[in-house]
């Protein structure tokens, strides 16, 4: 039976040229490198220049992915950006990726769901081609963390950066099989209970300031493991594949112990897992494709590979896409 799958044709990423290491951040609060390392693998992180939006850092992690996939604006239709720090309230900082790259067709739009954004954008991109809405879509996550942190909390500072990074998801025929290229399935979740253990205390509604990120850290911790562990498992369920299986584990890039923990819930084999943290810290709907990305052009990542994305965040949000390369 032939299906419509929406695989992937290029991926790309960007990162801000200033780097904060954990010892300046010693500098600036009561902590240390060890500290760092040793609770969550971050060993630096890249901010934003000043005057430099997520819009910004968007449009290029879009052009190196149009770059890889041989494409041009002119040829797609549709753009997903994933973030919880847009240049502005409204509009959509989509509209302004897309009049970035000259493009004055199709459409483009935010998706919110903070660190699961990506995972989000990309389920959301793989229904609208298959239900004919979209033909060729950049799929991005990009965020600015470093304008929404509170530069005097230590449980918060040390652990966010800038980033961003994208993939063009492109129609293609399948059949029917978990053999296609392609998303082969998706599994989203949120539960809106845990609203106050990750949050930003401050939006236009409720305040009418940007506001900061607050989080209850060993809260969020002690649900991550198990509520990624559930989405992968659902995953394999509906396609048949188990750990064994994957080729690569690409999860959300928040702390090395939950990846580690997640994995090893799973029995998923430890080089099979691509962790970036130390470089860029979480940044949030930025972090798989940043991963992504890097596995992709480091040649690990090959053609029918197949590949497990995972993440969990404010809200809460989680969810797993699994795709064939
Ligand atoms: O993208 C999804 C969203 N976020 C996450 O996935 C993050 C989830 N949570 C975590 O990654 C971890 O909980 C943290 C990395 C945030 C914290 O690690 P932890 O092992 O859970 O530490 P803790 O919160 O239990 O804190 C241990 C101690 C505390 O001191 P006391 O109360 O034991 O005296 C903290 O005050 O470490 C202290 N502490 C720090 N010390 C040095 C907290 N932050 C720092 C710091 N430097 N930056």
């Amino acid at each position: 039976m032939s299906v419509v799958r929406s695989i992937v044709a290029g991926s790309g990423s960007y990162l801000p040229e200033k780097i904060l290491t954990n010892e300046d951040l010693a500098k600036i609060v009561d902590t240390s490198d060890e500290w760092i390392v040793q609770r969550t693998g971050i060993k630096q992180r890249h901010i934003a220049a000043e005057g430099q939006v997520t819009s910004d850092l968007a449009t290029e992690a879009a052009k190196r992915a149009l770059e890889s996939a041989g494409r041009t604006p002119d040829d797609i239709d549709t753009i997903i950006l994933a973030t919880a720090t847009p240049d502005n309230t409204f509009p959509a900082s989509a509209v302004t990726v897309q009049a970035n790259l000259g493009m004055t067709h199709g459409y483009a739009f935010d998706v919110h769901a903070v660190c699961s954004g990506f995972v989000y954008a990309l389920t959301t991109a793989d229904a609208y081609i298959r239900a004919g809405l979209a033909k060729r879509c950049l799929v991005i996550g990009a965020e600015t963390f470093s304008r929404i942190l509170d530069w005097e909390d230590r449980t918060t500072c040390v652990l966010f950066g800038d980033g961003a990074g994208a993939v063009l998801l492109e129609r293609a025929d399948g059949e029917g099989s978990t053999q296609d290229r392609g998303i082969l399935t998706s599994h989203l979740r949120s539960d809106g209970r845990h609203k106050e253990k990750l949050f930003v205390d401050g939006g236009p509604s409720g305040t009418q300031t940007v506001g900061h990120v607050r989080m209850e850290g060993r809260e969020v911790f002690k649900h991550a493991v198990g509520m990624i562990t559930d989405v992968i498992e659902d995953a394999f369920s509906a396609t048949g594949f188990s750990a064994d299986d994957l080729t690569w584990f690409i999860p959300h890039q928040a702390n090395k112990r939950i990846i580690d923990a997640s994995a090893k819930k799973l029995k998923i084999a430890p080089e099979k897992v691509v962790t970036t943290v130390q470089w860029h810290g979480n940044t949030s709907a930025a972090s798989i494709p940043l991963a992504l990305d890097t596995a992709v052009r480091d040649g690990r990542v090959k053609k029918n590979d197949l590949l497990m994305l995972e993440a969990m965040g404010g809200g809460f949000t989680w969810g797993s896409v699994l795709l064939r390369w």
